[in-house]
């Protein structure tokens, strides 16, 4: 197991994936979703999180993600969002943060290295030619295609339950290389990110889980801390860069 035995430097090196979930922009203020009054006890997530539910009601599912964007606009990057970006300027081999997360909090804390695998809460979709736009304005059926002109089919640039996920090759290329494999404010509910410790372990890497609790996949992880990630998630960071 490509563990991370810190003799001669290995540690050094090391290749580090983060997977990141919704719990670690709770402290910035964003609801989890499966957290006591999350965002799935306000609202269905069949109807505003599939794409049955943008097709039976496009205008309620509008008003959930322009409602979102709002809900953003004075929200700000936490200390455990700057802590992974520290790690990816101050350590020696490569960091990369897959999120979950479709807020904009990883770039504001300088995460280079970013893959958003769900979407992204600022950007915008056209159903009719596939253009992704960037989009801070509120969206609605009326809204036009800026690259074709189409109007009537511009949706949020997010992946919902039913969809497949971004860049997927490219995550199981990172986790096949991974020395490392932290994953951290994620539930382990929703597949196939609750599958990457699996991936990971299979490919030979030091999992770690840093969470508020444990989560689903708990047993496969072969280190854990449970806290708060504004506390664990800086600590956890300034442990490897002193080890390497
Ligand atoms: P899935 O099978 O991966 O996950 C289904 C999830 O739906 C379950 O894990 C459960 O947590 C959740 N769920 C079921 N009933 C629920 C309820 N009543 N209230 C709240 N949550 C409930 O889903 P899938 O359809 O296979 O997802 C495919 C892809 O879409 C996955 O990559 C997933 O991560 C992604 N996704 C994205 C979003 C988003 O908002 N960006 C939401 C869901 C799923
Ligand atoms: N610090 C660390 N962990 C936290 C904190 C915190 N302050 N607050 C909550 N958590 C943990 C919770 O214990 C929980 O395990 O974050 C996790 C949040 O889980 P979910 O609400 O299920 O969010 P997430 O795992 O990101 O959901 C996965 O499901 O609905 C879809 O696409 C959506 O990307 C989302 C996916």
């Amino acid at each position: 197991m490509r563990g991370l035995a810190c003799q001669n430097g290995a540690m050094k090196r090391a290749s580090i994936v983060v997977l990141t979930g919704a719990g670690l922009s709770a402290e910035s203020g964003v609801p989890t979703f499966r957290d006591k009054g999350g965002i799935w006890a306000q609202y269905d997530y069949r109807e505003v999180a599939t794409p049955e539910g943008f097709a039976r009601n496009p205008v309620r599912l509008h008003e959930f993600y322009n409602l979102r964007r709002k809900a953003h606009a004075d929200v700000r990057a936490n200390a455990a969002h700057h802590a992974l970006a520290t790690l990816e300027r101050e350590h020696a081999g490569d960091v990369w943060v897959v999120t979950q997360n479709v807020d904009a909090l990883h770039e504001e804390a300088g995460s280079r290295n970013l893959i958003h695998m769900h979407g992204e809460l600022f950007r915008a979709l056209c159903g009719a030619c596939g253009t992704s736009v960037s989009c801070h304005e509120d969206l609605s059926l009326a809204a036009t295609c800026r690259a074709c002109g189409e109007q009537g089919f511009m949706r949020p640039d997010v992946v919902w339950f039913g969809e497949m996920p971004y860049h997927m090759e490219r995550i199981a290329e990172l986790l096949a290389a991974a020395d490392l494999f932290i994953s951290i404010g994620t539930s382990g509910n929703v597949y196939p990110a609750a599958g990457f410790v699996a991936e990971a372990r299979a490919a030979g890497a030091h999992t770690v889980e840093l969470n508020l609790e444990p989560s689903e996949g708990q047993p496969l992880f072969a280190e854990a801390v449970y806290g708060r990630a504004t506390e664990i998630v800086p600590a956890y960071v300034a442990k490897l860069l002193s080890e390497s």
